[in-house]
């Protein structure tokens, strides 16, 4: 069967854009620069630092301006382009920090409308500093749109991934229950029916994920980390393919970076389109989905 996987290089925007006529995207992931005001670095080398250049720093990978006004005119057409090709279950995850997150809410408000805000992750990545003087903040926020209105966006809580224990206090009060099989479980009666809960299932997981650390992404010393600044972890990426899309569907990125989210598309038996204006992110990107053996089409430029 012919790949439909593409990587290409260029404008968020513009590739988005320029995909052909009808082709729509049932996720789209977008992990864009946050207004840190710093260039990012790569760590290629031992002893190489990764992350806001400085003198031990490895090759450029991309800029991050410190201009929020123009973080959010650059994301406006890219935000605009992605709504035009989303399916009408489909999902738009767009990952941020405290710097800008309020300004691009407002913007993506604009061109979604606030019936299709569906809502906002709070994710802990666990390596923020803490300044023993001011305040730390340690978390990133994903923001969450359908195409037109929240509840037509999928979230499937079936998976392990989606879901988590039960509070302690919960898990010991209501759950006194043991079946043939010996598994815990509570029965409540809603309506006249009666619904079984087991504990070893678990609840579906909330908004706020603390359990999903950043450090598998960030140090040499784990197979997954290319070195790329600011790569996420493929555990965050895993639970929102599986929460939002079925094998088979497509999966884009425009500014995959390190190509986590195409890894993980094709990991789990999506389709992807992945894009970057930087060469260094297209070189890594590369080189991960190359090792992992993924076919896909190369749009731009050969090193
Ligand atoms: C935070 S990094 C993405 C990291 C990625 N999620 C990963 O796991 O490796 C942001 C990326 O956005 C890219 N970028 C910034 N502006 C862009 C634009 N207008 N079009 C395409 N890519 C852009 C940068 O080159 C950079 O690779």
């Amino acid at each position: 069967m012919p790949t439909t996987n593409r990587l290409f290089h260029g404008d968020a925007a513009q590739v988005c854009a320029s995909l052909p006529e009808g082709e729509r995207l049932d996720l789209v992931y977008l992990d864009p620069p946050y207004a840190v005001g710093t260039v990012m670095a790569m760590r290629e080398e031992p002893g190489e630092a990764r992350g806001r250049k400085h003198k031990a720093s490895g090759r450029e990978a991309y800029v991050d301006g410190a201009d929020v006004d123009a973080l959010v005119a650059m994301l406006t057409p890219v935000v605009a382009a992605v709504r035009e090709r989303l399916t009408d279950n489909g999902s738009f995850y767009l990952h941020m920090d405290a710097r800008a997150v309020h300004d691009v809410k407002v913007a993506c408000d604009r061109i979604f409308g606030r019936k299709a805000f569906v809502g906002e992750v709070i994710w802990t990545p666990g390596n923020g500093s803490r300044g023993a003087r001011t305040f730390s903040m340690t978390h990133q926020t994903l923001l969450i749109y359908a195409r037109r209105d929240r509840k037509d966006a999928r979230f499937r809580v079936s998976h392990p991934l989606l879901r988590e224990p039960f509070a302690a206090t919960s898990d010991k009060m209501h759950f006194n229950n043991v079946d043939e099989a010996g598994r815990r479980f509570r029965e409540r009666v809603v309506g006249g029916k009666a619904y079984r809960y087991y504990a070893d299932e678990g609840r579906r997981i909330g908004s706020v994920w603390t359990d999903i650390p950043a450090m598998v992404a960030n140090t040499p010393l784990r197979k997954e980390g290319t070195g790329y600044p600011t790569q996420k972890p493929e555990l965050l990426l895993e639970r929102i393919l599986r929460a939002t899309t079925d094998e088979g569907d497509t999966v884009a990125d425009f500014m995959c970076g390190s190509g986590t989210t195409l890894a993980v598309a094709s990991s789990l038996g999506r389709h992807f389109i992945g894009g970057d204006a930087s060469h260094v992110a297209l070189e890594v990107t590369r080189k991960r989905l190359d090792t992992a053996g993924v076919a896909y089409a190369f749009v731009g430029e050969q090193e």
